[in-house]
Formats: C-alpha cells, structure tokens, sequence
C-alpha cells in the first residue's frame, strides 16, 4: 500500500487549501509519478472548483505546463482567479455559452499538448476533427457520457484513451455515493424545500441515478424510477422505490432528477404528463435530457429568479400548468452546490493522474491505442488505499 500524504498545495485558495486536506490518495500520486509530467504540456478540460485546482496545482508544481479551461456553465471564478495568480493559463468563464466554450476548447488544443485530461470529450473530439494531433501522448475521459461519444465513431482515435468512468471503483464511489450526496445537497441550496415526503422522480437508475434516488430515499421522499433498462428498473425495484413508465410517473412527481446523460428523455410527451409545479434538477453531464425546444414550445411565459448558479425559471405552460427548472438542468451539484464530495473527487483524480502518468512513462508502447479501462492493477491498487484513507480513525 502506498504512503498516505498530506502534501502542501501550491494553490493558495481557502477552498483549495481545505480540499487538499482530504485529497491524500492524490498527494501521495503526484510525489510518486511526479516526473513523468515534468516538462509535460498538459491541455485540461475539466470543471473548474477547488478539487481540480489541487491535482493542477500539483501537476505544475511537478513541472507541467497546463492549459486550461472549464466544462460549460461550473467555473468557479475565484478558484480560476486563484490558478492564473499562481501562473496557470485559465481559458474561459462560468457565463460562457456552448459557442465560446468551442473557442475554448480550440485554444487549449492550439497549445499542442503532449497529454490530455478531458471532461465529456470536447477536447478529444476536437482533436478527431483536427484529424490526429502530432505528439500526443494519451488521453484520460472522466465520463460515462465522453466514453460513450468516443465509442460511437467510425474511426477510433490513434492514441490512448483511457475512459475513467469504466472504473467500478469510480463508479461506485464517486458516481453513486459522491453524485447522490452532493446532487440532493446542491437541489436544496437552489430551493430550500422539504425533502422528507415529497414525491419525487429519478430518470436513469445508473449508479448517478442510483445514489440520488437512494439518498433522497433515505431523508424520507417517496421515491420513483424510470429506467427503460430492465435490468436496472429491476434493481430499482429490489431498492424499494417505485418502478414504472415515465408518462405514468410524472402526473404525480414534484421533484425530477434527470439522470440518464442522453438527450431529449422529457420531450412534448412527457411535459404534457408532468405534475403542476413539478421542480426539474439535472444530474446528467449535459443539459439537454429536458428539451428545451419542446418547453419553449408549451411555455406561455418565463419567470427567473434566484442568484447565479441557483436560477430557477418558473415555466407557465399554455394551459396554466407550472414547470420550474433549476440553473436550466445543468449539473445541480456543480451549479447549486460544491461538486462532488472532496473524498470522491480525490478518488476521481488520482485514478485521472494514475492513468496519464502511465500513458507518459509508457517509453515501450504497451498501452494499446484506443478507448479502454483504467489499467486493473491500478484501479485495485487505489481502491485498497481507499479502503486504508476512509477507515482510518
Ligand atoms: N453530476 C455529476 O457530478 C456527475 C458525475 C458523474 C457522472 N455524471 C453524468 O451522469 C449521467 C449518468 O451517469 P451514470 O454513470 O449513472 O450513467 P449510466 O449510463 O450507467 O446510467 C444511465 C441510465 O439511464 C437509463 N436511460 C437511458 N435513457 C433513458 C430514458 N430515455 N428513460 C429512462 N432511462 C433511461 C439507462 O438505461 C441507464 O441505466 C451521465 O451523463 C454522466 O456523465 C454526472
């Protein structure tokens, strides 16, 4: 088992310090790899937050040049603030819509790097479109829905990627455990209301959907799933929640959680069938399960309130029904909360780190191109250390 450390974070940020107190597995990473990234151009699109600015403040501190820039709508401007003080090129704003963020994305692929660590592939589809980019090494995706994306081309990329969300350890303990927490926490930040009693609604029983449906279970909401995989709508079953078919569901649902990461699951159909004040969070990575083309096409009137990242649009439907959406069903624990749990994201990170550095060591080629796995002696390696951080007394 390797060494748990506290090492000191360069990033001198309250929020940064303080997660980097509970990011062990990743201090103890960066020492061990720290030269396979010196020297290293590292291009990074990943949400911008305290947790990222301690493995990009390790990574430069170890000798890496980073280049980088936000997922669309989570930037945390002081946090960002904080890695440009400390010299990182931070490309990008938390008000930047999907056409800047295309921009962004190019300028951190026009910096060449050797190494790319991605959030939902906009910089490794970047790269396919560019047709293939000279000298880079490899490639980490953190998503279920980037996996997916990559997955679907003719053509599969020429040099490694490995998909972090492949990882049962990832999935089990950021996906289920770390998404379910801090969703239900960001869903109330942005509405204070009650949960305990509340009908509420999860779209996609996947280990997202899994631990949000199973946290609100457990503060007392009656919960329901929808999930057209059997096999998952069986397991739900199994959890004790209701089952059935979504249109069948809604008419009774107040709070729905979108959790299926594919796009238009609420469309005209659906939005006919949904309760009068039903409160819709997003859970997936985009924000496009809710059609937005299709509400836009029921809605009569919009009202807006709440601060930024906790904006609530009250939807009056034609025929007077009302539909609020929450920071237009971006990810609630991003924009309504602090992410993922600082424990889950160190998990998430060293397992990012552990792999690059692999790629970056790899001098005889025995990583194959293509989209694969976390490495399994690896995977297993972090989730005994795991066991060793989170049981100690
Ligand atoms: N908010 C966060 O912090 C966070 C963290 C990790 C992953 N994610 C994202 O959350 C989403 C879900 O991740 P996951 O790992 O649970 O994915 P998953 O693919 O394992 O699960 C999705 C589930 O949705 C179901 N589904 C698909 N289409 C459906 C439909 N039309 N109706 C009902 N069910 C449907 C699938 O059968 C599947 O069981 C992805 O977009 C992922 O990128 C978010």
């Amino acid at each position: 088992m390797s060494q748990l450390v506290h090492a000191r974070c360069p990033i001198l940020h309250d929020g940064t310090q303080w997660a980097a107190r509970h990011m062990p597995l990743l201090a103890a990473t960066m020492q061990n790899e720290a030269s396979a990234f010196a020297g290293r151009r590292i291009g990074i699109c990943l949400h911008i937050e305290p947790k990222t600015a301690v493995l990009v403040g390790y990574l430069a501190q170890a000798g890496a040049e980073i280049i980088l820039t936000g997922s669309p709508g989570t930037t945390q401007e002081d946090t960002a603030d904080a890695l440009r003080d400390y010299g990182i090129t931070v490309v990008g704003h938390r008000s930047d819509d999907l056409a800047q963020h295309r921009e962004n994305i190019t300028r951190v692929l026009d910096a060449q790097p050797d190494l790319i660590l991605d959030n939902g592939a906009d910089l490794i589809e970047g790269v396919h479109a560019r047709g293939g980019m000279p000298g880079l090494i490899g490639a980490t995706e953190e998503t279920t829905t980037g996996g997916l994306r990559i997955r679907s081309w003719d053509s599969q990329p020429e040099f490694p990627v490995v998909v972090i969300n492949d990882s049962r350890l990832k999935l089990l303990v950021e996906n289920e455990f770390g998404v379910g927490q801090s969703v239900v926490q960001g869903f109330m930040n942005a509405t204070n209301l009650m949960i305990p009693g509340a009908h509420a609604t999860v779209v996609g029983y996947g280990p997202c959907g899994r631990g949000v449906a199973d946290t609100l279970a457990r503060l007392g909401a009656r919960v329901a799933v929808a999930d057209t995989d059997p096999y998952r709508a069986l397991e739900a079953v199994m959890a004790g929640h209701q089952v059935g078919e979504l249109t069948d569901l809604l008419p009774r649902t107040q709070l729905l959680f979108l959790a299926t990461g594919h796009p238009g699951v609420i469309g005209a159909r659906e939005i006919g069938a949904l309760r009068n004040g039903t409160v819709i969070a997003g859970v997936g990575h985009m924000p496009w399960e809710l059609d937005a083309s299709a509400l836009a096409e029921h809605t009569a009137s919009v009202h807006h309130s709440g601060p930024s990242g906790q904006e609530r649009a009250v939807h009056r439907l034609h025929d007077g029904r009302e539909v609020i959406v929450l920071a237009d069903t971006k990810m609630i624990n991003l924009t309504a909360a602090k992410g993922n749990p600082v424990q889950a994201m160190d998990l998430g990170l060293t397992l990012q780190a552990r792999s690059l550095a692999a790629m970056a060591s790899d001098h005889d080629g025995t990583i194959p191109a293509g989209v694969q796995a976390v490495p399994g002696p690896i995977d297993r390696q972090i989730a005994s250390d795991l066991v060793h951080a989170l049981s100690r007394i």
